[in-house]
């Protein structure tokens, strides 16, 4: 048996095992792209929907590392769009898991922009992404655990429940009364 196999446990009636957990900077993904004419709208900034396919990739490529299977995403839990992003701007998006749960793997996306004229890197944008790890036939895997180490990593782990609560609310595979991290948020 390989030494990173540990204890068994069920959720429901499907029996998962608990692997080795991974800190998120053993997963990073860092991507770096220029805006080209083909990714603008017409004012000539940097089209959404082009960003948010670069954060889908680089936040799949994050997952992917952290448990070695294929990801599919299974939600886009948070998007903002803080400040226009320009024609020939240098776009650097990074990818880090935050936290996983039987199945699924949360990822933050933070993106900043660099001018080509001077200025250096200013963060613009983040997106929070959910993925599942699933085998050939689609059906989801379990994934190791998440460390976090730094303070921020240790915040966004705490959230990431919240999120997900709220992530299954909306889609409706969850009841608000279950949602114990939301009722704690809004009934103090
Ligand atoms: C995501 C998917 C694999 C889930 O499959 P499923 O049969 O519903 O599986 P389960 O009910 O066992 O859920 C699996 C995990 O997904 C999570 N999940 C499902 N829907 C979710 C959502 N909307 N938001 C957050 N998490 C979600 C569940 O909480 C569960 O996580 P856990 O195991 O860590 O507790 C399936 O819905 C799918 O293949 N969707 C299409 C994915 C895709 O094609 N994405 C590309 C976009 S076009």
């Amino acid at each position: 048996m390989s030494d990173d196999i540990r204890t068994p446990y069920f959720v429901g009636e499907k029996l998962f095992i608990m692997l080795k957990g991974k800190a998120p900077k053993e997963s990073i993904c860092l991507t770096t792209e220029q805006v080209l004419p083909n990714d603008t709208n017409p004012l000539n900034t940097l089209f959404g929907g082009r960003l948010m396919q670069w954060m889908d990739i680089t936040a799949g490529i994050a997952a992917h590392r952290h448990c070695g299977r294929v990801c599919v995403t299974a939600s886009v839990n948070h998007v903002s769009f803080d400040q226009p992003v320009k024609l020939g701007d240098v776009v650097t998006l990074q990818g880090k898991v935050s936290r996983a749960f039987n199945t699924s793997i949360e990822v933050f996306v933070d993106v900043w922009v660099e001018s080509p004229t001077g200025g250096g890197k200013k963060k613009c944008n983040e997106a929070i992404l959910t993925f599942v790890a699933v085998d050939q036939l689609g059906s989801p895997l379990h994934v190791p655990p998440v460390i976090p180490e730094s303070e921020e990593e240790k915040g966004r782990f705490d959230g990431a429940l919240r999120r997900r609560q709220l992530a299954l609310i909306l889609a409706g595979r969850m009841k608000a009364e279950d949602a114990t991290e939301l009722k704690a948020l809004f009934l103090k």
